[in-house]
């Protein structure tokens, strides 16, 4: 298996090119399903799990193909109801499927995710979005069956906030019959990217943009061509290896209106966050870090998916830091590694983390354990004194396109290898 070598102390300087949001394709290459057209989707990275999605896809029937940036969907040929569990455990957004195939074929029968590394993170609201619409629901051999006899129906859904919650109610709402009102709607940028796509497709969606959305259903959607919104979570990891190498960063397509608690805590914590032409700069030139505190909310506020990536800066700050995980239950995997490399932290209570900023940090052997707690330990280990090896990158590759290379190319030390002897599994 793949690993990451990183030999730490180079101040990154240069530009790193951010492309479209992993969070955003997957729901768009889903919505996908609710038209016979081709859908055509640009700014798209090459990930793991967009391969993963892709895979799905073409098991329900679906022609997709991936070149340069440019992702095309055309399912005029679904022949396939259902999202295989093999598929389901490698990535939990292959359930976002199950709005789309109820909403336009009336059907659906979808492997239970199960738990992940961050939580144990339950579908409940899922269910109970579709069950409001009118599907009838039954769990039988670790499988959601859903259908529904025709369309299905508007109706009000007042959710407990859930991101792919809102994406699966929309993507079922917009062919139903009537009018949808869904309140307490998740609104972070990429449940809004697919609602514009939607209305672009043909959709009446209002209230885009908020936590009230009020959808009309239609007879039929058509095709689109649609450029994904950049990805806020790798802009932001991209902000904090500025900060933790004391280097100066232009981020081109990260936006502060996609970002800005993050920007804010990041200036907070000493560096320079300007919003410069198509991107921000970022500037952690002989800054000298200092402790904040930050709560994981929904959006506006600070993003759960950014948590591990500000810890690895606070490592480092001057002051006590603390983070507070109000997401998710279970996600500071990454707290145990950084201690490895020399940090000082430990978990009060569930919910949070306390970071004592210490001089240095120092490299070592890391195991990643779940996506963004990966990116953490490759920020940590830029900064570390000596080698990291970041061992199980294949978490990485789910939601970082070329990590490594865009980090070499603005001065870091780090090379992606395989040990002799390790076959690819
Ligand atoms: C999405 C993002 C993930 C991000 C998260 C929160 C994708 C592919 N993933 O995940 O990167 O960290 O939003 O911003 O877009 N919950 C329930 N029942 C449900 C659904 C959710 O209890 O039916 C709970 C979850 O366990 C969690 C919280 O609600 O504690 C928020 O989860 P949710 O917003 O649904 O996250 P995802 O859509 O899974």
């Amino acid at each position: 298996m793949d690993k990451i070598r990183v030999i730490g102390g180079n101040a990154l300087k240069g530009t790193i090119v951010v492309k479209g949001a992993k969070n955003a394709v997957l729901p768009l290459m889903a919505c996908a399903l609710l038209t016979d057209d081709e859908m055509v989707f640009e700014n798209v990275p090459h990930l793991a799990d967009i391969n993963t999605m892709t895979q799905v896809l073409r098991h329900l029937g679906a022609d997709v193909t991936h070149e340069n940036e440019t992702l095309r969907v055309r399912a005029n040929a679904i022949r396939n109801f259902d999202a295989p569990y093999e598929l389901v455990s490698k990535m939990r957004a292959s359930f976002w499927v199950l709005g789309p195939l109820l909403g336009r074929f009336h059907q659906a029968k979808i492997s239970l995710p199960g738990g992940c590394a961050i939580g144990t993170r339950p579908i409940d609201r899922h269910l109970y979005a579709m069950e409001r619409l009118g599907a009838q629901i039954s769990i039988q051999n670790g499988y959601v069956q859903a259908t529904s006899s025709g369309r299905l129906k508007g109706n009000k859904i007042i959710f407990q906030p859930t991101v792919g919650g809102t994406m699966n109610a929309l993507m079922a709402a917009v062919l139903a019959t009537g009018t949808t009102e869904i309140v307490n709607a998740a609104a972070e940028p990429e449940v809004t990217d697919l609602a514009r796509c939607l209305n672009q497709m043909g959709a009446k969606i209002s209230g885009v943009g908020t936590r009230r959305l009020l959808v009309e259903g239609v007879d039929s959607l058509h095709g689109t061509t649609y450029k994904v919104v950049p990805d806020r979570i790798e802009a932001a990891t991209y902000a904090v290896a500025a900060g933790i190498t004391h280097g100066e960063l232009y981020i081109e397509n990260a936006h502060l209106y996609l970002m800005e608690d993050v920007a804010f805590v990041l200036s907070r914590m000493g560096l320079d966050v300007i919003e410069k032409d198509n991107g921000l700069f970022v500037s952690g030139k002989n800054c000298e870090l200092v402790a904040t505190d930050i709560v994981t909310e929904e959006f506006p506020g600070f993003p759960t998916d950014c948590q591990a990536q500000v810890m690895a800066l606070m490592c480092l700050a001057k002051g006590t830091s603390t983070v507070t995980e109000n997401i998710f239950e279970n996600r500071f995997m990454h707290v145990q590694e950084l201690v490895r490399m020399g940090a000082n932290i430990h978990i009060q209570g569930t919910r949070t983390a306390v970071v004592r900023g210490v001089d240095h940090l120092s490299g070592a052997p890391v195991m990643a354990s779940d996506l963004r707690a990966s990116a953490a330990l490759v920020l940590a280990g830029l900064a570390a004194e000596g080698e990291t090896i970041i061992n199980r990158i294949y978490h990485l590759d789910r939601g970082y396109d070329r990590l490594e290379e865009k980090l070499r190319s603005v001065g870091a030390d780090i090379v992606r290898f395989r040990p002799i002897g390790d076959e690819e599994i």
